[in-house]
């Protein structure tokens, strides 16, 4: 597996478009993974050319080529994914939980309630000890990433299971032009993260803006 080759599982997906396009625009090469790799060639070929490389994959074959694997499904789904592919994952590959499992529902929004306390810890419990998870990406605006001509000008907070995995987790964020990473910590804070995102959809409706975000001051 050559250095930095990034899998976006679910990079069709809204999030993990906007991530995948502006991840290989820093000239990482990048792998989406899609149930349709046929689709997800297609919605390549419509994006604006990148200095990195992006091609399409299976789940399977994205995973089992990458040692940076985003996690962009639906929240729901990753049970499922996980044990499917559990052991597809590459030894010390690092793996990127973005999801956020808000339920939306009769015009409300809430978070389900996750028994290991977070998506992250959710994600964490469900890989082989052989991989890192780290959490960021979960709080900058998918709308926002996907017109990739706009500056994102905010903050991504970052936890892992290691020190190690928030290294790797930060240069990640690094790479996205207009994000500053911010280390948050252990695994734990993941939690307060998806907080934070329920927030700003909060104050997207409130406001009736779309791109509500956070930076942290004094830091
Ligand atoms: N939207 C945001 O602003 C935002 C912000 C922060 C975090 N997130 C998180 O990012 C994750 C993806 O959100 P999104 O808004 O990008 O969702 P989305 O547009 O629905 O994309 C999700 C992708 O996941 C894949 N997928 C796998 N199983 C699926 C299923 N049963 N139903 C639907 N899609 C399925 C699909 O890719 P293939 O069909 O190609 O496999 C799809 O393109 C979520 O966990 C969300 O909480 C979103």
């Amino acid at each position: 597996v050559q250095e930095q080759t990034i899998a976006v599982v679910g990079g069709t997906g809204q999030q993990g478009s906007g991530l995948a396009q502006r991840l290989a625009r820093a000239g990482a090469p990048v792998t989406i993974g899609s149930r349709e790799p046929g689709r997800a060639g297609a919605a390549i070929e419509a994006w604006p050319a990148q200095a990195g490389t992006i091609r399409a994959a299976s789940y399977r074959e994205a995973i089992a080529s990458a040692n940076v694997v985003i996690l962009a499904v639906p929240f729901n789904t990753l049970s499922d994914l996980l044990s499917q592919y559990r052991d597809t994952f590459v030894s010390g590959a690092l793996v990127v939980d973005v999801t956020v499992p808000l339920i939306f529902s009769g015009g409300t929004v809430r978070l389900a309630e996750v028994p290991e306390g977070s998506a992250a810890e959710h994600v964490k419990a469900r890989l082989p000890d052989h991989v890192r998870t780290a959490a960021t990406f979960k709080t900058v605006p998918a709308r926002l990433l996907n017109d990739t001509a706009l500056p994102l000008d905010c903050d991504e907070l970052v936890c892992g299971d290691s020190a190690e995995a928030r290294e790797r987790a930060m240069a990640l964020v690094r790479m996205v032009e207009g994000l500053r990473p911010i280390d948050a910590g252990p695994l734990s804070r993941a939690g307060a993260i998806e907080h934070l995102t329920l927030l700003a959809v909060g104050l997207n409706r409130l406001h009736k803006i779309h791109d509500a975000r956070f930076r942290v001051v004094g830091l």
